[in-house]
């Protein structure tokens, strides 16, 4: 029986100062349970977790509790917090993300154990990668579509004036209010479908990591949008400009349908098209039927697979391959066509990057210019990794490697003639000048050297080497 969140609110008060009182963060919970503590539950491996904060004290018992499950010793919680065989009602999920620190209260029991069509499941690997890709400049109003159990309305809060949450399930909707209270912030949570709970509003930041999987029916609300193939994504990146200000951003997860004879890349680009926003795709995976569905169905449906397997599958017949990535907007202000850039970013990021999402927009505007009027400079992560190889001369550099250390942490070989001009790129002179130079030293005539260093400079540009 799922537990009525809104029966803990009342007592959510006292809970906060205990938890504040036993020095509950992200960081002394990783000390006290084991830096891969998240992965043993996962796994539901209780006992090496159960050794580790046996004892008395105060941050123990209420990581036993409220982090294990285990039954819950006299006086560590409010009655209304304790179920009727003895344990926490809800479990506790404390997050450290990009220097914040925020606790999210959901159901217990993890996704791919079994799960209950309503069930609110605590922080995932999606809601961490749309986290890490939402920018965090300080802004007015922040709408969290889809917000489960609160993780991104909690993290919005501490760059916005306002956090609208919403979310279809009810449930939800109690939870993110619970979490509020234990984080002692004002979030104006609200049930309903979509964009319908915020109709007529303007926000200067949306972010949603929706129900994006296609998947058939609704077995599970957080999962399933209900709606034909990658139809729900489509849709929320065609209605989200209604509830962007003008100059807004908004940034979602989505799944997209690489159908057999038809452009997967193509088919994404085109649904922006009237949306009067700029947007960027950056694609994480790409995933054949059968291993999108097995993914699924391991992380959330591990007891039910065989009996699910073959219908899904077979739903997607006509399907080569569905994509996952993230989609950012921003909405211009200049009524101009829209530009699409899609990416596919198959490296590790940055565990934030969300400012590559601002620099991303600015970068394009960039290059819509004359670029050798601009004063390019190398942005200040970017590193210059030399292979050298022994020759007669001594030690030779056979391979240049322009790495990131930061963002998406693009990398890629560059010449020597490259690496001169990146090295060069101070900001105090237009592109220009510097292509003039090294034009003089190669013997070749300025208009020459531009035209080879340009398609060069563009790409390093797109990908944030350079900037203006
Ligand atoms: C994948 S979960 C994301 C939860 C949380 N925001 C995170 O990042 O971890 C998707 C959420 O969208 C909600 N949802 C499903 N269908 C919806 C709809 N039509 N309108 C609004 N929210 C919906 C689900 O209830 C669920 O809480």
């Amino acid at each position: 029986m799922l537990v009525d969140p809104t029966a803990l609110l009342a007592d959510a008060p006292r809970v906060r100062e205990a938890l504040t009182e036993a020095g509950w963060s992200a960081a002394a919970l990783d000390e006290l349970l084991g830096a891969g503590h998240r992965q043993h539950l996962d796994r539901g491996e209780l006992s090496p977790l159960l050794r580790r904060s046996s004892g008395s004290a105060p941050l123990a018992r209420l990581a036993r509790a409220l982090v294990l499950g285990a039954p819950v010793a006299p006086g560590t919680l409010p009655d209304s917090w304790v179920g009727p065989d003895g344990r926490a009602r809800v479990r506790l999920q404390a997050v450290r993300h990009g220097g914040v620190d925020v606790t999210v209260p959901h159901d217990p029991g993890s996704a791919a154990a079994a799960v209950e069509a309503e069930q609110v499941l605590g922080v995932g690997a999606a809601s961490l990668t749309l986290a890490a890709a939402t920018p965090r400049r300080l802004v007015d109003r922040v709408l969290d579509l889809g917000a489960g159990a609160g993780i991104q309305a909690l993290l919005a809060e501490d760059h916005a004036g306002q956090v609208v949450a919403t979310d279809r399930n009810p449930r939800a909707v109690a939870f993110t209010r619970l979490a509020a209270a234990l984080g002692g912030v004002e979030l104006d949570a609200r049930a309903g479908d979509l964009l319908a709970p915020v109709a007529g509003e303007a926000f200067d930041l949306v972010v949603s990591n929706p129900p994006f999987v296609v998947s058939p029916g609704r077995r599970y609300t957080y999962r399933d949008g209900g709606y034909e193939g990658d139809e729900l994504c489509r849709r929320l990146v065609q209605d989200l400009p209604a509830v962007l200000a003008p100059g807004g951003y908004a940034v979602l997860l989505v799944n997209w349908l690489h159908l057999t004879g038809e452009d997967g890349d193509a088919r994404i680009r085109s649904w922006f098209e009237g949306t009067g926003c700029d947007a960027w795709v950056v694609q994480r995976e790409l995933a054949e039927p059968e291993e999108y569905v097995t993914a699924w169905l391991r992380d959330t449906d591990e007891t039910a697979f065989d009996s699910l397997y073959d219908a899904w599958v077979d739903g997607l017949s006509g399907v080569d391959a569905v994509a996952f990535g993230v989609v950012a907007m921003h909405k211009r202000t200049d009524g101009l066509a829209p530009l699409v850039t899609l990416d596919h970013v198959d490296q590790p990021t940055a565990p934030t990057w969300g400012d590559e999402v601002l620099a991303h927009f600015t970068r394009r505007r960039l290059l819509e210019g004359d670029l050798l009027a601009v004063p390019l400079r190398l942005r200040e992560d970017v590193r210059l990794h030399q292979v050298a190889t022994r020759t007669e001369e001594g030690w030779t550099a056979a391979n240049q490697l322009l790495q990131q250390e930061a963002g998406l942490r693009w990398s890629g070989g560059v010449d020597l003639y490259g690496a001169t001009l990146l090295a060069a790129c101070d900001g105090s002179q237009p592109l220009g000048d510097l292509v003039a130079v090294l034009a003089a030293g190669a013997g070749l005539a300025p208009a020459e050297a531009a035209e080879q260093v340009l398609p060069v400079v563009r790409r390093l540009v797109e990908q944030g080497f350079l900037e203006a």
